[in-house]
């Protein structure tokens, strides 16, 4: 193996380094709540998926797209028990790195695996391009230092080799870095994407979303009313390579809406013939105004559009988080005194329909 030697610097780690000199980095940004040593939290067998089925189902996909190596050579990077590489790409060899031997020795995919603690030793125990694809799935986030393990992975990517860092909302609180728990979605990922300029070795990172989508109606936490764990993927390719250009696949935040705004209007002049849901054309229901001193409407009912999937509710997460609202949505409503299309903001996907009333 060659002699690694992207981490030297003057002053310790790369990303001890960045810590002193950048004031955009608090001191302690990747410190965690539980320091201690993370093989010991590791050991217990975690055979669970981290995400819903639809964010997992999305994660599978955006691999198979984006990798587009014929037989690749990959390394998971933080690998557990499912790599969520779809069968069809046949890699030729997939090695894992974790700390969970049980979960590692379990993975179907992978052809070898190796336990090694990137927050105590960064330093990959790789050659130089040994990788065409490295993958990091729902885990940059307890990355000690992140700016050291991304120089590294260039180091072992093959040139034009793509590093697909995946993430969603869900975490291990404790063993999280401190600035990851307290930045925004948004914040993550300009951070992630801070993490591959600062290695500078790879093309501009490219950005995929997947947010606001309904939750699984079988998901364990379906009942909480919330979406489906949204799936963001930052990524980018070792500089110095020429292949096949990838696949574009760049968006899929269901607030793209997909209606012709004529046909939109049309539907919504209709309304009062129809009483459909212009966004998605189901029967609105009858829903009974709440009243209380702190509602101030005019009117006994109107009618709301209850389905769990209507486009107008799904992209609402999404348009809301972006307006610094995070956490609500809301449903189409019409109310049939005035012949007026509103909304009315719902926290979950629970709210409002004690009102049914039809
Ligand atoms: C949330 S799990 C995600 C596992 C897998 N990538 C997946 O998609 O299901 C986090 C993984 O990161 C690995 N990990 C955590 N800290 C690590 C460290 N310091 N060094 C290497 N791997 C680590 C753990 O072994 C664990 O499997």
């Amino acid at each position: 193996m060659e002699e690694p030697h992207a981490l030297k610097t003057n002053n310790g780690s790369l990303t001890e380094q960045v810590l002193c000199d950048d004031p955009l980095f608090r001191e302690d940004a990747f410190s965690r709540s539980d320091e201690s040593d993370d093989s010991i939290f590791y050991t217990t067998d975690r055979f669970v998926q981290h995400l819903d089925s639809l964010a997992l189902a999305t994660v599978e996909k955006l691999i198979g797209d984006l990798v587009i190596e014929e037989n690749p050579v990959i390394l998971d990077l933080m690998a557990s028990w499912d790599s969520h590489i779809p069968s069809s790409l046949r890699p030729e060899r997939v090695v894992g790195l974790g700390l969970n031997r049980n979960e590692l020795s379990k993975n179907p995919v992978l052809t070898e695996w190796c336990l090694h603690d990137l927050n105590k030793n960064p330093i990959l125990p790789f050659s130089d391009s040994t990788f065409d694809v490295v993958l990091n799935v729902v885990s940059v986030d307890y990355m000690t230092k992140p700016f050291d393990v991304f120089r590294e992975v260039s180091r072992i990517l093959t040139p034009g080799g793509l590093f697909l860092v995946i993430f969603s909302s869900r975490m291990f609180e404790q063993k999280a870095v401190k600035i990851w728990r307290q930045s925004s979605e948004e914040e993550r990922v300009l951070l992630v994407e801070e993490f591959f300029k600062r290695a500078k070795s790879f093309t501009r990172p490219q950005l995929f979303a997947s947010t606001g989508k309904p939750r699984p109606k079988d998901d364990k936490y379906a009942h909480l009313g919330i979406p489906s764990d949204p799936i963001y993927a930052v990524y980018a390719e070792k500089k110095g390579g020429k292949r096949q250009e990838r696949p574009r696949h760049t968006s899929a935040v269901s607030h793209e809406y997909p209606l012709d705004p004529e046909e939109l209007r049309r539907r919504k002049a209709a309304v009062k013939h129809t009483l459909r849901c212009p966004h998605c054309e189901l029967t609105l229901r009858k829903w009974e105004v709440p009243q209380n001193p702190f509602t101030q409407w005019d009117v006994d009912f109107m009618y709301v559009c209850f389905n769990d999937e209507c486009p107008y509710l799904v992209q609402g997460w999404e348009v809301m988080k972006q307006q610094g609202n995070s956490g609500i949505s809301y449903r189409f409503t019409y109310n049939s005194y005035r012949d007026r299309c509103l909304s009315v903001p719902v926290p979950n996907l629970h709210a409002l329909k004690e009102g049914i009333i039809d």
